[in-house]
């Protein structure tokens, strides 16, 4: 999405530049004209203001906000439309965002827990409101230190929130969001809560400890990671208290009644484990040393590169051109390969180059910019997928099928073949 409203007005704000970029929407910096106060604009691209699913989105997005009074949340201050463009304004949060502190490497583990106190505080009062946030990742967390005396965490972002049980889904049954954060449950297409939620959470916590993400890769390898990989030991990329790892194991569960009831609980759980550094928890962790390589007894790692083995389900297969899917509505058991589409501008870069630096380039994947054939590139990068199959699903069932269709035939003339000598030997 190329759009720039910079420089222009839009009712009674004047756009002065741009905070971020979705493909869904653009975030300016902008002035209240009538307040003379700098505020946060989301406008709604031009693009989609046609499309009313993604309409209706937005006004979800715009009515999730100004339901949530917590500090810990974005606060709302008006919604409105000019010229058929939807727009949200609210608070400027002047700082940084996540991503771009753990973009620098791993954090101090104190300021870590610190952090991600505030957004687990923020997260339960969502869920106690039934909300489910669903796009829990470190670009849609803002961290402040104008603020007050200490670095104040603002929870941003509700466009993908849901309330009640229901999977998370388009009309036309894809997952929207980034993969590199997302539950097993929310990947399958089963319902979520806000145990999905804490599950992310889990991930960001690894992010800050660690500097980068526990999955890494292709789309599909980071789908195949949680879906079906062991969760990374933390210590195994950095020098910390080995508890950390059994409070990471537990937030990462692969089904949500094994994780933590709450997200303070798993924050508390972190500082518990990570208690006996002290003072030297200001510090970020040093780097582990090379493991010793897994003896040949030993099964797969569930070290650094868990889900570099084996074959990824080509139902996880990001989908990537923009055509209307018809495909089963949401509910539907997940099935084959669907024909390709990406979130309508939901290829933005998942990490903004910087909050306040330029517009980067249109997002990858995004309407009108081709998707490289590897998916989207990068972690955080918001995709449209299909719901993966399970491990054991139909897809493998269909390869050994083929292979059967092929082997009876070359098994039957082999046989003939071996008669026929027989019977020349006998008989020659
Ligand atoms: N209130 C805010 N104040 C300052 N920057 C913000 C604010 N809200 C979001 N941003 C920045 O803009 C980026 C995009 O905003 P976001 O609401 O996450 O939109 P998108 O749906 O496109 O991801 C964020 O990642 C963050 O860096
Ligand atoms: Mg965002």
């Amino acid at each position: 999405m190329s759009e720039d409203l910079t420089g222009r007005r839009l009712g009674h704000y004047k756009i002065d530049g741009v905070l971020g970029r979705g493909g869904m929407s653009v975030m300016y910096r902008a002035t209240d004209v009538r307040l003379g106060r700098k505020v946060a604009l989301k406008v709604m691209g031009e693009h989609i203001t046609g499309d009313s699913e993604f309409r209706e989105r937005f006004v979800d997005e715009a009515r999730n906000t100004s339901a949530l009074d917590h500090a810990n949340i974005v606060p709302l201050y008006d919604f409105g439309e000019v010229d058929g463009m939807l727009y949200i304004a609210m608070r400027l949060v002047d700082g940084s965002d996540l991503a771009s502190l753990i973009s620098e490497g791993p954090i101090a583990p104190n300021r870590a827990v610190e952090l991600l106190g505030q957004v687990a505080e923020a997260l339960d009062t969502l869920h106690e409101q039934g909300l489910v946030h669903l796009d829990l990742k470190p670009a849609n967390v803002l961290v402040t230190s104008r603020e007050a005396s200490h670095e104040h965490v603002y929870l941003a972002d509700f466009g993908l929130t849901r309330r009640g049980a229901t999977g998370h889904r388009t009309s036309t049954g894809d997952f929207l969001g980034s993969p590199t954060y997302a539950a097993p449950e929310h990947l399958r297409g089963e319902s979520v809560d806000g145990r999905t939620d804490l599950y992310a959470l889990a991930c960001m916590l690894f992010a800050c400890l660690t500097g980068s993400a526990p999955y890494k890769g292709e789309v599909q390898e980071i789908i195949q990671g949680h879906l079906q990989s062991e969760p990374p030991r933390v210590t195994s990329r950095v020098v910390l208290p080995p508890a950390i790892d059994d409070v990471l194991r537990r937030g990462m569960g692969k089904t949500p009644e094994q994780r933590y009831g709450n997200c303070k609980d798993l924050v508390s759980a972190t500082r518990n484990a990570l208690s006996p550094l002290g003072k030297q928890g200001d510090q970020p962790p040093r780097p582990a040393p090379p493991e010793a390589p897994p003896s040949a007894t030993q099964s797969p790692p569930s070290g650094p590169h868990p889900m570099s083995s084996g074959p990824v389900p080509p139902q996880a297969q990001p989908q990537h051109s923009p055509q209307p899917q018809p495909t089963a509505p949401p509910g539907t058991p997940p099935g084959g390969m669907a024909p390709p589409g990406t979130r309508p501008g939901a290829g933005g870069p998942g990490t903004p180059a910087g909050r306040g630096a330029p517009a980067g380039p249109p997002p990858v994947g995004a309407p009108g910019q081709p998707m490289p054939p590897g998916g989207p590139q990068g972690p955080g990068e918001p995709v449209r997928l299909r719901p993966p199959m399970p491990a054991q699903s139909a897809s493998f069932a269909k390869k050994s099928d083929s292979t059967a269709r092929w082997l009876v035939p070359v098994l039957a003339i082999s046989v003939f073949t071996v008669i026929v000598v027989i019977l020349i030997i006998a008989f020659g």
